[in-house]
């Protein structure tokens, strides 16, 4: 059997490693943001991830087996993060598992980063437990993130039905470029959060982009046109004083949308359970209004912790260690894919 899987998530920004088993319990984790080195910059500057990865990654290796107590002959496989994402940052995370997986003669297998988004709410520790097991009921999934936003119909491992995705600008670069409008930094998502708490969420008209089409599809850039549009039709001085209005007139607006079609996906798969992930998912509207929709459609909700919603490595060994256990297996050739590969899901959006 395989039992404990070491995992490694380098695909963006975040440096994790992860030790976990195939009851998704997380016997470790630790993940090391990237934010401060990438934030003078606005954006993910793809060759400092990568470089910071090469950095860090075999001490947090190191510090992961000190702090959980175990060695690499407990260690039944490797998992890692080999797509989508930055290739180069992939690089890091593949070329690191692959050696340790060749220096200790243990399996070693490549793990499409959704998948992982996907299986992270069914991730347990001693603080949380959704109480599902993954695969024992089909599931709606909204993954949000920085780089994803997508809904999923899920019925059990490897079985992920695409229904929709965004034409344009993930959920949270929305929020992020919305943020920079604004001068509040980078990534603005959080603050626009914090700033939308004393707002009037009324208080400018913004667009829901096809929210009442009969798909799955999302698309967040007529929303940014417009806000840019009117941010820039305030006289500069009202700016500052409408800063929370204007941050959560525009949050109710992605909320909106990420909410109808998340009903319209319980409605057309008639789920009796329903999940949220991603780093999006962090936001409080967004919760409030997911719950309140469980409520009323009687389904129940799952979103993980905040540290198993963004990009983390226990996801990661989750998926990997459900497959290897299955008996997949990647060779060493193993390489690095921008995008998903074609059987990774059914359906395109
Ligand atoms: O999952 P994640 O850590 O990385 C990606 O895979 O992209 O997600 C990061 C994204 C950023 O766009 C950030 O602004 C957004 O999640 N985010 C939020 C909140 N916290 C993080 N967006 C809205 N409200 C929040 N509270
Ligand atoms: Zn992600």
């Amino acid at each position: 059997v395989i039992d404990k899987v070491l995992a490694i998530e380098t695909s963006c920004d975040d440096t994790s490693v992860a030790l976990v088993d195939r009851q998704g319990r997380v016997h470790g984790m630790i993940s090391q943001s990237q934010d401060a080195f990438h934030e003078p910059f606005g954006g993910i500057v793809p060759e400092i991830a990568c470089r910071n990865h090469s950095l860090v990654l075999l001490g947090l290796v190191d510090q992961l087996l000190r702090t959980t107590g175990y060695s690499f002959k407990d260690i039944d496989g490797f998992a890692v993060t080999n797509r989508p994402g930055l290739v180069g940052s992939l690089i890091v995370g593949i070329v690191t598992a692959k050696t340790l997986a060749q220096a200790h003669a243990k399996p070693l297998i490549g793990v499409n980063h959704l998948e992982g988004h996907i299986l992270a709410p069914f991730l347990q520790d001693d603080q949380y437990s959704s109480g599902e097991n993954f695969g024992a009921r089909p599931f709606v999934c909204l993954a949000v993130s920085g780089g994803h936003t997508s809904l999923y119909h899920v019925q059990n491992l490897g079985t992920y039905k695409v229904l929709g995705a965004t034409l344009d600008d993930a959920a949270g670069e929305a929020f992020d470029k919305f943020g920079k409008m604004l001068g509040l930094g980078w990534p603005g998502g959080s603050r626009i959060d914090l700033l939308s708490k004393t707002g009037n969420k009324k208080a400018f008209d913004l667009p829901r982009s096809m929210i009442k089409e009969d798909h799955f599809l999302f698309s967040f850039s007529g929303l940014k046109s417009s806000a840019q549009r009117l941010i820039e039709s305030l006289p500069v001085a009202e700016v500052p004083p409408r800063l929370a209005d204007l941050s959560a007139s525009f949050q109710e607006a992605v909320v909106d949308v990420l909410i109808s079609k998340l009903q319209k996906a319980i409605e057309a798969h008639k789920v009796e359970l329903v999940a949220v992930t991603g780093g999006v998912s962090a936001n409080s509207r967004l919760r409030e209004r997911a719950q309140e929709l469980a409520v009323r459609k009687g389904v129940k909700l799952i979103i993980p912790p905040m540290k198993y919603c963004t990009d983390n490595a226990a996801m990661i060994g989750l998926a990997g260690v459900l497959r290897l256990q299955r008996g997949e297996r990647h060779e060493l050739n193993l390489g690095p894919s921008p995008s998903s590969w074609v059987d990774d899901f059914q359906g395109t959006p």
